[in-house]
């Protein structure tokens, strides 16, 4: 009786002599069984507390950054790679093409001409939504060479401020229209002019299979094409083209991404060709 009286007394005195240590042990218990119990039953709580709008309005966003990341597959700077390029559009097959590009998880740079972003804003949207490059092809698509240097200027600034108005920023690769330039167009067009290593002379063959054999045998790695899409015969090629030239192992990409890719600072007057190794 007296030993379990003695313990008690002990166990009681030690209690005493560290008040503040039980008093801490006992604090850090009740907040880790509140984390606990928060923590399992935390929408339930939310609720009761009324914040569960907060909690619904944050979920949405999650999900919006998913898919776009999903949406980007990364570039591999060591596998061959082909600029697909589209000049005088956008056009009233833009849109097929467009699909095409989506759905073979393809990209390409469209060198637009400025009256035509006019009449298809919302192809411009959905050029850049599905992560395709919008290049400059001046606005009403002359040759710049026969241009004197005020013309030129206001040439590329109009389908600039066009691009703009659409999707809140200017364009910055340039397509000199028949692939034309000299001292003048160097140095008043203030851009990289984006010319091209691949002709396909589309616009002349207007066959999709002719289209579609010329680029398979000739492209290559770090080739920039030169393709049109106001022709229906060219965006029906491409039906057929991207699936073939990815199952070959090119990566479809934009001229941006060739370039940088391949180590290349794209200067602003200097004409560019091909990215190859
Ligand atoms: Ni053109």
């Amino acid at each position: 009786m007296s030993r379990i009286n003695n313990r008690w007394f002990e166990h009681k005195s030690w209690l005493k002599r560290h008040k503040g240590l039980t008093v801490g042990l006992f604090v850090i218990t009740i907040l880790l069984f509140v984390a606990i119990f928060g923590h399992i039953y935390r929408e339930q709580v939310l609720s009761v507390l009324g914040i569960e709008k907060t909690v619904e309005a944050e979920k949405p966003n999650v999900q919006e950054e998913m898919p776009v990341s999903e949406e980007e597959p990364t570039i591999d700077p060591k596998k061959p790679m082909i600029a697909l390029t589209f000049d005088d559009g956008p056009s009233k097959h833009t849109k097929k093409l467009l699909n095409t590009l989506q759905e073979n998880e393809a990209k390409a740079t469209f060198f637009v001409v400025g009256e035509n972003v006019e009449r298809y804003p919302k192809i411009i949207k959905k050029v850049e939504k599905i992560g395709c490059e919008i290049g400059n092809h001046t606005y009403s698509h002359p040759n710049l060479t026969k241009l004197k240097p005020e013309k030129i200027k206001s040439q590329i600034r109009r389908t600039s401020n066009a691009v703009k108005d659409v999707l809140g920023h200017a364009t910055y690769l340039v397509r000199p229209t028949y692939g034309a330039v000299n001292k003048t167009v160097v140095k008043n067009v203030q851009y990289p002019l984006i010319q091209w290593s691949v002709d396909t002379t589309d616009w002349q063959k207007k066959n999709a299979k002719a289209v579609e054999k010329y680029i398979l045998k000739h492209a290559k790695d770090g080739d920039v094409i030169l393709l049109h899409d106001i022709h229906a015969t060219t965006v029906e090629a491409m039906e057929t083209v991207i699936p073939k030239l990815k199952k070959k192992g090119f990566q479809l990409v934009t001229v941006s991404e060739l370039a940088e890719a391949r180590g290349v600072t794209l200067k602003d007057g200097k004409q560019y060709f091909s990215f190859q190794k």
